[in-house]
């Protein structure tokens, strides 16, 4: 069995995303905004996220492949769906669950800025600041957390507990005693 602890409850998640929401609100004033959610890990940040962006916005999703099954990253990133819309002259804001090695958004960032948008900004509701490897920016970062394993609001292992309304440590039943 696995055990599951609570990192970050709903209504501290929901405090911070209505910060990022403002601070996104208050950035872009006057113009328009595409949110790109990387799936399926951002799915729930992005549905909440783009409830506290007062401005015309748009939704796009992308998908990619690093992790398997498993919980450590293959080191390879592989585009498995990509935007429906054309990005040039856009405000793209890269919506991710969490960046922990680096690989990801690195790699989205590059094939994005290739699209010629007008600006590229990244939001990551969870940073695993430990973990990484590629040197990489992030705009708007909800919470920098240790180097553990989390479900929940959108995050999985082996694609259980997105559906967990709490971001949760999920020990394995060796690490517990
Ligand atoms: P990166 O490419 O190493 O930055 O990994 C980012 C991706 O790895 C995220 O989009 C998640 O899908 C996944 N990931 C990294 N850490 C965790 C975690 O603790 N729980 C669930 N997924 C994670
Ligand atoms: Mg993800």
């Amino acid at each position: 069995m696995d055990r599951l602890k609570v990192l970050l409850n709903q209504q501290q998640i929901a405090k911070k995303v209505a910060e990022m929401g403002a601070r996104i609100t208050h950035d872009f004033e006057g113009e328009s905004v595409v949110l790109i959610g990387v799936l399926k890990g951002a799915t729930i940040f992005l549905a909440d996220l783009a409830r506290e962006i007062k401005l015309d916005a748009t939704f796009d999703f992308i998908a990619v492949s690093s992790y398997g099954n498993s919980r450590e990253p293959s080191g390879e990133v592989k585009l498995m769906k990509d935007v429906d819309q054309s990005m040039e002259g856009k405000n793209i804001i890269l919506v991710e669950d969490i960046l922990d090695t680096g690989l990801t958004l690195t790699y989205l960032k590059q094939q994005l800025l290739g699209r010629k948008p007008k600006s590229l900004k990244i939001a990551a509701l969870l940073d695993k600041v430990s973990r990484r490897t590629q040197p990489i920016h992030v705009d708007y970062v909800g919470f920098e957390i240790p180097d553990e394993f989390v479900v929940g609001y959108g995050l999985d292992f082996a694609e259980r507990f997105r559906n967990l309304p709490d971001i949760c440590i999920l020990e394995s039943e060796d690490e517990t005693s």
